[in-house]
Parts: C-alpha cells; structure tokens; sequence
C-alpha cells in the first residue's frame, strides 16, 4: 500500500512540501500519495490577495492578512528558491522589494511548472484531525465548501501549513465601546485610501505596524502616531510622524498615553500581531508556541514532539521565508521518505527543542537572530538535496536591508541587492517606492 500523506494548507509552506514530494519524483523516487487541503479558492495563502475581511462567501474566516499596495518588506534576495530563481521566472533580474502581485506570481511560476495542482482540493476546510495510537494512522475530516458535504479520509502524515499570521492578537483599551471612528486590526487592513487626510493612531511597533503607518503616510494620511508597548521603533520618521508611549484610554475621540500626553484621532489600527491558531487540532496534537525563533514543541523545528508522524511547516517567527519553508519541506519529505531517522527517544526530541530554545536566547539582537536563523537553514539543506545556497549571503542581504532602513524608513525600498542563487545584481527600480502609488506586476517590471 502507497503511503498517504495530508498537507493543510497550499500557502508558500503548503506549496513547498508539494515541490519536495515533485522533485524526489522527478528523479525517480517512489512518493506517498500526496493530499494538499486548500480552504481558498486558489493557492498562494497570504499572497492570494482577497478584498474580503470578516467571513468568506462560505462562513469560513477570511484567511488574508495582506493588502493592496503591500510591497515585500525585505529584499527578495533572501527568500529566492534555490532550485527557481527570479531570473528563471521572469526572464530577467528584477528589483529587490517586489510588490504582491510579483512575489505571487514568483511562487505559483514554481509549482506550475512542477506540475502539482492537481494535488490540491481547493475549496476545502479541514474541520478536525484525530490520531489512532493502534494503528499510528490519522483521520482527517474535511468539509468541501462548494458541495458543503463533510467527508473522513485516513494518512499516514499529517503535515500542517496553514500560516499563524491570520488569526489576530486583539487586545482591547479602555474606551473602545465609546470611540466614534473606526477601530480595526491589521488582519482586516485592505487598502491605506481609506485614511488619506486622516489622524490615524498605530498601536504596535513590529513589521506590520513600520509598513501600514507608511503606507498610510505614502497615500497621504494627515498624521500617524504610533504607540508602543515595549520600546519605540527609533527610525528617522516624516514630520507628520510620532512615536508615544502605549495608550491608557480613549474617548470619543481622543487617544491618552502613558505619559500623560493625548491626541485627537479618527481611526485605531491594532498592528497587535497574530496566534498560532489551529481550531481543527485537537490538545494532542495542537502545537501552542509564541510567535518566536526556537518554536516550542517542534524538533527540527518541524516534527511535532509529542507526535513525529505529524509536522509542522512555516511556525517560526520569520528573517527567512520561502527558503526557510523549502529546506523544512525537503527534511519533512525525507522523514516521510525513510530517508532520515528521527530519534525514537523523546527525551532526544525534547533536548533538541531545549538547545534551540537557549541559542535563540543567547542572541542580543536582530543581527545574531538573522545568524540564528540562517544556521538553521544550512542545518536543515546539510541533510537533504535540497539545492545548496550562499546562505551567508542572504544574511549580509538582511544585514544590509536593516542598515538602509536605519539611514531612511521611507527610501530602503530604493536599493538593490545581488541574487545568492544566479550572483546578478538587481537592477534599481525605475521610481523612489514612495512615488510609486500604482504597484502591478506590469508597472513594477518596467526597467
Ligand atoms: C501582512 C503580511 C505581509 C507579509 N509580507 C511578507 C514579505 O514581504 N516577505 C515575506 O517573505 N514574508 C511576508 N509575510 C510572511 C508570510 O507569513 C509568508 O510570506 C508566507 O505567506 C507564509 O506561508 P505559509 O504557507 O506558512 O502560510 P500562509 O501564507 O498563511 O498560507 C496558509 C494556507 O493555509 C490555508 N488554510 C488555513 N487553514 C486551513 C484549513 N483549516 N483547511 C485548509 N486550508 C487552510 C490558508 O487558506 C492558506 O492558503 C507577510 C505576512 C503578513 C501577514
Ligand atoms: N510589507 C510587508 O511585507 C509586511 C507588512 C506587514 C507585516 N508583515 C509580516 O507579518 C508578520 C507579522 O508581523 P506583525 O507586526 O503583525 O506581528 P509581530 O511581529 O508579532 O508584532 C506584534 C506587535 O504587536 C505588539 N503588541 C502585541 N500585543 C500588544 C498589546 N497588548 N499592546 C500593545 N502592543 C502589543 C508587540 O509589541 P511588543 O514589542 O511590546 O511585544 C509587537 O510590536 C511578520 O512576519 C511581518 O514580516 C510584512
């Protein structure tokens, strides 16, 4: 009997694990059945735009957390797949901070030439996954949402991708019930027209909190405060820019912080960030872990410790994206495959979890995170064939890109970094990000 392997989710993760099971193929391994589950109605996860916030057309949580205008906001240079460059894709070098449309297309340009959407059930939601110790299989329980008809099928390996930046952190502040604008989480931020000319309050100081606030100033926001828990961010912002400490308390429509100042506002974005959220696992299997480096529970940073035959791709806080989900896909995929042992002793499993959890620890800031992360990878590409890269270089990508942000938030999008996979040099783009208000793939690759 062919072995049968679930995977849930077809975002980057998802899609990644499907190209490790196609390549092993390609040159002539036997694969396991592959089943890839897809709630949406296209493959992409994050970067398969939606306009839609709330529910969807089924009753299912909206998935996406992207937004109109979103360019990437690290160089592309330190995600490009080692085995697809951009330059394969697109026929040329293209600029470094690729808007959405772009880096989509990169991602779907991979696996259609693999060959792989048929693997897909699109439209599908996983409901629940349960483990039969007597027969080490699981069940999984899927609803087609077209037919909407629920249906159990039986697997090997269960491997989850479903993301962990769609299911909001929303902390609540005294007032909210009495605030007469409009207060929203990053998770349903669609597009930074809706606040041009208007006082906006950003509450966070993380990734997504630096690229709404500028976005909202780039489509001409009259002002943006931004309130920080734990530290501001300290970049060089415009003039209309503020960064305060957390707030207290609103009114009507004013904002009160920590140190006594206030300011009148029209809208509260919460850039409060995301849970691991997984509503179809249950305790046994559900992997609980902030959003970190060294994830709890997970050896390798893939395979489940309380469960090994169940693994979990993309739950790392992310310095690396794609290239980081290829090489724990060709790892997970060479477990699966016979072809790497995992200890069978679980305090070996748990000492490794331990060990990653003090490295982590060890680092005193981004630079040694982005090392941290960076061994990771070449650990997790040592052991299978996953296409070997100059992973030093993309960390001196990431060194870079934080350095240019330093010397200006609103002009690191205008440099361009040398590809690790084919050594070109990106071409400039052909106007300053903060001009650039129209952002298709057409526009972008105009060089
Ligand atoms: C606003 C935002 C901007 C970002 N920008 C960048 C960037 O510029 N560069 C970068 O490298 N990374 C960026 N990221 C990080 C992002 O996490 C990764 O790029 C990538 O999308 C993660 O891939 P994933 O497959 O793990 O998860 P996702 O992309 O979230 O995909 C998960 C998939 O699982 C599906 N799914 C979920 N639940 C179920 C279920 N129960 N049943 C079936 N299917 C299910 C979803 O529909 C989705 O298709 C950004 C993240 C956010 C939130
Ligand atoms: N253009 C882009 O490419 C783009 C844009 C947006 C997001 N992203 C990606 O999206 C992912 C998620 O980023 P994120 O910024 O949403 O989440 P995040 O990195 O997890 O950051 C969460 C932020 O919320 C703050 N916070 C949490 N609870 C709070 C509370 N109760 N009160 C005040 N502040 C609170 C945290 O503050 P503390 O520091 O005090 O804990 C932190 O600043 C990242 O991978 C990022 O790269 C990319």
């Amino acid at each position: 009997m062919t072995k049968r392997v679930a995977v849930i989710g077809s975002g980057p993760s998802g899609l990644a694990v499907l190209r490790a099971f196609q390549s092993a193929k390609a040159k002539g391994a036997e694969i396991p059945e592959i089943v890839c589950f897809e709630k949406q109605g296209n493959w992409g996860g994050l970067w398969n735009y939606t306009w839609r916030t709330g529910l969807d057309e089924f009753g299912e949580p909206v998935h996406g957390s992207m937004y109109r205008y979103l360019w990437s906001n690290g160089p592309k240079e330190g995600l490009e797949f080692s085995d697809y460059s951009f330059e394969e894709h697109f026929g040329k070098q293209i600029g470094s901070y690729p808007p959405r449309a772009v880096l989509f297309d990169y991602i779907q340009g991979r696996v259609q030439k693999a060959g792989v959407r048929e693997w897909i059930r699109f439209h599908t939601t996983i409901r629940f996954v349960r483990h039969d110790a007597q027969t080490g299989k699981f069940t999984v329980t899927a609803h087609d949402l077209k037919k909407d008809s629920m249906y159990e099928e039986v697997f090997d390996n269960v491997i989850v991708a479903s993301g962990h930046f769609s299911t909001p952190n929303v902390p609540e502040f005294p007032g909210f019930t009495t605030f007469n604008g409009r207060i929203m989480h990053a998770h349903d931020f669609r597009d930074a027209m809706e606040f041009k000319g208007k006082d906006l309050l950003v509450v966070g100081t993380s990734y997504s909190a630096e690229d709404i606030g500028s976005q909202c100033w780039k489509y001409g926001a009259k002002s943006i405060t931004v309130a920080h828990r734990t530290a501001p961010m300290g970049f060089d912002w415009p003039s209309n820019w503020a960064e305060v400490p957390i707030l207290t308390h609103v009114d009507e429509d004013t904002a009160y912080f920590k140190d006594g100042t206030s300011r009148r506002i029209d809208a509260i974005i919460l850039c409060t960030g995301y849970q691991h959220h997984f509503p179809y696992l249950p305790d046994d299997l559900r992997l609980k872990t902030r959003n970190r480096l060294a994830t709890a529970d997970l050896y390798k940073g893939v395979a489940y410790v309380h469960n090994p035959g169940l693994f979990y791709i993309g739950m790392q806080d992310q310095w690396f994206t794609f290239n980081m989900f290829d090489a724990q896909a060709w790892w997970a995929r060479d477990v699966i495959m016979g072809r790497i042992a995992i200890p069978a002793d679980k305090a070996a499993l748990l000492k490794d979890v331990e060990d990653r959890v003090a490295g982590e620890e060890e680092g005193k800031d981004a630079h040694d995170a982005i090392h941290y992360q960076g061994d990771y990878v070449k650990e997790l590409i040592a052991e299978t064939d996953y296409p070997s890269f100059d992973v030093d270089g993309a960390c001196q990508a990431f060194y870079d890109w934080k350095d240019h942000k330093k010397a200006g938030i609103m002009t690191f999008r205008d440099h361009a970094y040398r590809s690790v996979i084919t050594g070109t040099m990106a071409p400039l783009h052909h106007m300053p990000w903060k001009d650039a208000l129209e952002d298709s793939m057409e526009s972008y690759l105009r060089s």
